[in-house]
């Protein structure tokens, strides 16, 4: 029983479910791609025990910083499987990730710079950001509030045509990829779908000849009623075919939630049990930080872990976490069975945009254990005071 195998609070790495996802998508790919890149985006969860997993099963790494760039090395992936995007890179992690094979994507204009101190003698291939504003390309799909992005040179206003002008102008460097990364609200298919047909169009139009398209990351994972990753990658297949021999062009994705969120779980006890007014206040010692960082989440897949059947039921229960914070009250339960103090509440899909966002407030990082077929073993101690203190200079 796992509950007598853990120390709550915890997150829970299930590796068959890691596996599932990883080789599922995977195989979404190859079906349609011979030519196929599973890009693992780093930020949405960077726990060395699931990169290993991913590393192991043939993903390659999407970092977004020369910190993540150097993680990744530490944890093994060979440069030549890194993704390297994003405004954080520096000139030196750079100008090492073009002369070994990673694949770079240009987002700033000091990277374009930076091409010019490359050796000239050699000749290196290049992806550049393409600003995606989703509320002109696939209005549907725009959360109001994000309809433009920050990332990426516009098409629109002419930046996208100088950057490739400037790469075209140099002997040594050639553009090779166009990255087209957008969480949208909906993950829609149909978002897809119009990011390659507005790629292909910039594509006709500045005659490029691409050897990988990039299209990031954003997909749902595997809940039901929602697409598939085969429905994702069939869809991009269906037009980018409409231009390209698709045997000929390598397609390379870049999930992060839709392969990290399902195979952790969060696991948290009762600690206390007090009544305030006509509430009834159920303390936890876990905290929203650890599973809804961003502080929107209503509700969670969740599990309550003891047998509750025999229990009398309560009107109302709140359950909260165990910081100081008025608003870390986790979710509310009406006519659910009355808890006791050491019930333990899991909760499920927790693994994305969490265990990397968990500030060190009033608690530290908690403990995270691998499970493996029915084996649990503990793959981080809880951060303690030493910890905290080990790079503090006296
Ligand atoms: C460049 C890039 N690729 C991939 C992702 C992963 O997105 P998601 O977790 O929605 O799949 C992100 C997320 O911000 C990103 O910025």
């Amino acid at each position: 029983m796992i509950k007598n195998m853990i120390k709550t609070p915890c997150f829970v790495l299930n590796v068959d479910k890691a596996l599932c996802n990883i080789i599922g998508f995977k195989t979404a790919l190859i079906n349609r791609f011979k030519n196929n890149i599973l890009g693992y985006s780093v930020k949405t969860n960077s726990f060395p025990g699931w990169l290993d997993i991913v590393k192991d099963n043939g993903g390659y790494a999407e970092v977004v910083s020369y910190d993540e760039y150097n993680l990744v090395l530490k944890c093994g992936f060979d440069k030549s499987h890194i993704i390297y995007n994003g405004p954080m890179k520096d000139k030196a992690s750079f100008i090492d990730a073009l002369e070994n094979g990673a694949i770079v994507n240009i987002e700033t204009k000091r990277e374009l710079d930076w091409l010019l101190e490359l050796d000239r003698n050699k000749s290196y291939k290049i992806g550049i950001r393409v600003n995606l504003n989703i509320s002109v390309i696939s209005p549907e799909d725009c959360k109001e509030e994000e309809s433009y992005s920050r990332f990426g040179f516009s098409y629109e206003n002419g930046e996208l045509k100088s950057a490739i002008d400037h790469i075209a102008g140099l002997d040594h460097v050639v553009l090779k990829g166009l990255h087209l990364h957008r969480t949208s609200k909906t993950r829609s298919i149909n978002t897809y779908k119009n990011i390659c047909l507005y790629a292909l169009n910039i594509i006709k139009e500045y005659d490029l000849n691409l050897s990988y398209i990039d299209i990031g990351g954003g997909f749902y994972g595997d809940m039901p009623g929602k697409p598939t990753y085969q429905d994702y990658i069939d869809a991009i297949y269906n037009v980018l075919s409409l231009h390209y021999n698709c045997d000929e062009l390598c397609l390379i994705v870049e999930p992060g939630n839709a392969l990290v969120a399902s195979p952790f779980s969060y696991y948290t006890s009762v600690i206390d049990i007090k009544n305030v007014g006509d509430k009834r206040i159920i303390v936890t010692d876990g905290t929203r930080n650890d599973v809804d960082p961003f502080f929107h989440k209503k509700d969670y897949f969740k599990e309550f872990i003891n047998d509750l059947s025999e229990r009398d039921l309560e009107k109302e229960q709140v359950f909260v976490g165990c910081t100081c914070l008025e608003n870390d009250k986790l979710f509310i339960e009406k006519g659910a069975p009355q808890m006791q103090i050491g019930d333990i509440i899991k909760f499920c899909f927790v693994g994305a945009y969490t265990m990397c966002l968990s500030p060190l407030f009033i608690r530290f990082f908690p403990r995270v254990y691998i499970k493996k077929h029915e084996n649990l073993i503990l793959a981080r101690e809880e951060w303690t005071e030493n910890e905290y203190l080990q790079k503090i200079k006296k």
